[in-house]
């Protein structure tokens, strides 16, 4: 192990990471089983409009967690990564935060193309600011469908990743993204970006 598997992830970092996991594996759970709600019941609005609510919350997480990375430098990977698979780390990394970002943003705009709108936890209804216009309702509700599509692949990719790095490299990968006890760990904020690793 060397010294860049020690350095770690901020705790806030760490923190955000697998409390949007979870949330995420929820709600692609909730958005699978709303298939099984009948169109057109009192049921059916009810919850596409509880997932829609979640949905949005979790979106605003994802936002934070964006700013978050953006201003704080993540750790240098281990020394002895060759360089295809910092290369291939950084994409997979890119294309989640681009999933995370597409299905809150997809959803919101789909239902801003559909008469339905959206009732915040069914309690405020937003009126949509857009038309009920069927092409586009469909355009970003298949972008909706394709992203959570994608999300799951990549997710499935990325635990083999840390998987592969656990049992063959031993290099301690996962440590870097654990909650650590004792006094948090934050490292000075930056103005450095995604590409600075
Ligand atoms: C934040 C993360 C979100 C995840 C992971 C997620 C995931 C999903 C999934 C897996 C489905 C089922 C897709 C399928 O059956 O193929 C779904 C459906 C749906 N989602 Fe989301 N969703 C999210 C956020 C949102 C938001 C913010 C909105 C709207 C404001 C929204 C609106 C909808 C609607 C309306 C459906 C039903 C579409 C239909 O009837 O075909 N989702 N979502
Ligand atoms: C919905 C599920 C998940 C999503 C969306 C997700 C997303 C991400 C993203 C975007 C990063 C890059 C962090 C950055 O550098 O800014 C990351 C890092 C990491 N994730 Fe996940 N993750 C998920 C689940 C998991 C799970 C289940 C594990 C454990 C097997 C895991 C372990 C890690 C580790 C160890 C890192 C740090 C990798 C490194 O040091 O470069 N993640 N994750």
């Amino acid at each position: 192990m060397d010294a860049a598997t020690h350095a770690r992830y901020t705790s806030t970092a760490i923190a955000l990471h697998w409390v949007i996991a979870l949330l995420l594996l929820g709600q692609f759970a909730f958005g699978l089983l709303l298939d099984d709600i009948p169109r057109g019941t009192p049921a059916r609005g009810y919850y596409v409009n509880l997932h829609k609510s979640t949905g949005i919350l979790i979106g605003l997480l994802i936002l934070l967690r964006l700013g978050w990375r953006w201003t704080h430098t993540p750790p240098p990977l281990p020394d002895t990564m060759p360089p295809w698979q910092r290369r291939a780390a950084r994409l997979s990394h890119v294309l989640l935060y681009g999933c995370m970002l597409a299905l809150p943003l997809s959803g919101y705009l789909a239902s801003n193309f559909s008469k339905h709108g959206i009732k915040f936890f069914n309690l405020v209804r937003w009126a949509p600011w857009g038309p009920d216009d069927k092409t586009l309702y469909a355009v970003f509700n298949g972008a909706h469908h394709l992203a959570a599509l994608l999300l799951a692949l990549l997710v499935a990719v990325h635990v083999l990743a840390v998987a592969k790095h656990m049992l063959v490299d031993r290099d301690g990968l996962l440590l870097r993204m654990w909650p650590q006890r004792g006094p948090p760990v934050e490292t000075a904020p930056s103005t450095l970006s995604m590409e600075n690793r």
